[in-house]
């Protein structure tokens, strides 16, 4: 979940470029932030408790003795010791030669803890991390005093973190400088994400592609069990056994443009405000018009595989289930397949069955969610297909996946997923057109009035994103900012909108929200009801929305206060809400990208009230690579 960025350049100093690349990580944590440079007078370090801000305040004041060509810095979400200085990256080893940063767990820390102790080493943090920084120390002395090589061809420092990566079990991506090779970083990786760029005459290495895109577009995501080395010359690349691997970079066709604020005040109203664009990047290159389906590039999956399947299996975790439950909707009414929809980490534990005929979708913006990734692999090891749909090109789960559907989002920086989410939505409902067609479910004629729709769509989301919409949001977060609690409430499919518009008000707000099928409040909920709980209730035109209304009028009779969404000109609902929210109408199905806009600006909005900062919401980080 940490954010890494380290860059070895020929000329120039890394310094400003290692703050920067941070910073377009730091939606990864924010506990803590440190930087590692090798200057004139040797190895410097300045590490922070905090944000990135009060590190480079820090630098600003009291910088480095020169420039750099070298270096390595890290943003922190804490794990394993508390929010401290000393608990900050980069660790450095006994003799201050070596620094290293790590994302990940390292499970059997405290065993190589021990042994390292009983050989004289000092501990200085209650991270697992520093165990690393350790071993390799240990590792490297043996071999410079000449111990056994098992690979002469490689220097020692190399082979002391292949042979200490080897030992460490759990998952980690950690990048190593050493002060005796200081033309080279070393990088390792197992189950924690890393990227490492290709530029002229210098290479870098982040956690996620858009730190890299002010450098380079040439990347190679680094696999479980690879240790890289990279220098000005080059990178290569070896298995943690030595073996030469012959990787191909990649090129990235995001530009660095779009990892800019573009002078909105926080990445996640952009985010929002990009929404039109990013559902039609996302929806209509793949719409066939003439014979109502869907085609997906690189999609190799047959329709007989699509007829054959008996059950889909839909693994996910956050807003990327919340779509899940949307697509369990979706593909069992167009392609007449039953669908389960599981919390990834529930999954991953739960007794396996076998799973030959079923497919398994994995839904994930980021690629490298550790739960949704090692539910795949359960799913895989039933006898499951696996699916993905994903917005990270090149990321973990699209590599071990069958097929994959990108999202067209762009990158997305804020920690609450918004155009990310709208995007899942509407590839999959593209992939369950593409499955209705392939199983004869739906007809020429459906298929096209279904595409029709989605065309439809996006001159409608104008009305969301006008400055009235986005003032009657913004004077409603003004009105209820100081509720303690909220309940969304929706039948069908807005359900899943009501649990994601609870989610983002929770993560970024910190007010406590929950959201409830319509129909299930009576059943409980209901007993919270008063005049202080603001009860947020999607009741858009279609075939729930009578039933929903049903609803409203009981929480109305309990003196709730009702923010009812509702679609321009609905007098009942308007009848019954205290405040409304105006959607523009669409068909039911498409109704969840719309519904969802305005309750992620409410949340937006709400935090802005409160002084809180969107972007970087208390305790959370964007991709959560750990368990
Ligand atoms: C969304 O606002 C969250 N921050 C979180 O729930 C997220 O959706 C979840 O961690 C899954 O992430 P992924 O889509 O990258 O797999």
């Amino acid at each position: 979940m940490c954010g890494i960025f380290g860059a070895v350049v020929r000329e120039g100093d890394v310094t400003p470029a290692i703050l920067d690349g941070l910073a377009l990580l730091e939606y990864r944590g924010y506990d803590s932030a440190g930087i590692a440079v090798f200057t004139s007078r040797g190895m410097e370090r300045r590490r922070r408790v905090g944000k990135l801000e009060i590190l480079r305040n820090a630098l600003a004041k009291e910088g480095f003795g020169g420039p750099a060509t070298i270096g390595v810095g890290h943003t922190r979400w804490a794990t394993h010791g508390g929010v401290t200085e000393a608990n900050a990256h980069p660790h450095s080893d006994s003799k201050d030669e070596l620094v290293l940063v790590h994302n990940g767990i390292i499970e059997n820390y405290l065993d190589l803890r021990g042994d390292l102790i009983t050989k004289g080493h000092q501990f200085l943090s209650s991270t697992d991390s520093e165990v690393l920084a350790h071993a390799i120390e240990d590792r490297l002395q043996t071999i410079e005093r000449g111990g056994a090589r098992q690979h002469p061809d490689i220097s020692a420092l190399e082979e002391a973190v292949m042979s200490a990566a080897r030992a460490a079990r759990g998952t980690y991506a950690i990048v190593v400088l050493h002060k005796r090779y200081p033309d080279r970083i070393i990088v390792a990786r197992q189950d924690s994400p890393v990227v490492i760029g290709i530029g002229r005459g210098a290479a870098f290495v982040a956690s996620d592609v858009p730190a890299l895109l002010r450098h380079t577009r040439s990347v190679y995501y680094l696999r479980d069990g690879e240790v890289a080395t990279l220098t000005t010359e080059g990178v290569g690349v070896r298995t943690l056994d030595g073996k030469v691997v012959s990787y191909r970079p990649q090129e990235i066709a995001w530009d660095a443009a779009a990892t800019d604020r573009r002078g909105y005040p926080h990445y996640m109203l952009k985010e929002i405000e990009e929404q039109p664009d990013a559902i039609a990047q996302t929806a209509f290159d793949r719409l066939d018009d003439e014979n109502g389906d869907v085609r997906f590039e690189d999609f190799d999956v047959s329709d007989e595989k699509l007829k054959s399947a008996q059950r889909i299996q839909i693994i996910a975790c956050g807003t990327s289930l919340h779509a899940g439950f949307v697509g369990k909707f979706l593909i069992e009414e167009f392609a007449g397949l039953p669908v389960e929809c599981d919390y990834a980490s529930e999954f991953r534990y739960r007794t396996p069955l076998p799973s030959k005929d079923v497919i398994a979708i994995g839904i994930s913006q980021s690629g490298e969610t550790m739960d949704t990734l090692k539910g795949l692999g359960q799913a895989r090891e039933r006898g499951a297909a696996i699916l993905d749909i994903c917005n990270v090109k090149g990321s973990s789960i699209p590599r071990m996946s069958d097929a994959t559907i990108y999202t067209h989002a762009g990158p997305e920086i804020g920690v609450a997923s918004t155009k990310a989410f709208t995007c899942q939505l509407v590839a999959l409902y593209l992939l369950a057109i593409r499955m209705g067609r392939a199983r004869g479910r739906l007809s020429r004629d459906d298929g096209r009035e279904l595409l029709l729709s989605l065309r439809k769509l996006r001159p409608r989301l104008d009305a969301l994103f006008n400055d009235a919409a986005r003032e009657s949001v913004r004077a409603l977060a003004k009105k209820y900012q100081g509720s303690r609690d909220f309940l969304f409430l929706g039948r069908g499919l807005n359900y899943p909108i009501a649990l994601e518009g609870a989610l983002k008000l929770k993560e970024i707000s910190y007010i406590h929200a929950e959201g409830y099928p319509a129909g299930e409040m009576k059943h409980g909920p209901i007993a919270m009801i008063d005049a202080t709980l603001p009860v947020v209730v999607i009741a858009t035109r279609g075939r729930d929305r009578d039933k929903t209304l049903n609803q409203l009028e009981q929480v109305r009779a309990r003196g709730g206060r009702v923010i009812v969404i509702c679609n321009a000109g609905d007098a009942d609902a308007r009848r019954l809400g205290d405040d409304l929210i105006e959607v523009p109408a669409t068909s039911d199905h498409l109704a969840p990208i719309v519904n969802v806009i305005p309750l992620q600006r409410l949340a937006y909005e709400i935090a802005v009230c409160r002084n809180l900062s969107p972007d970087n919401p208390r305790n959370l980080a964007k991709s959560v690579t750990v368990e």
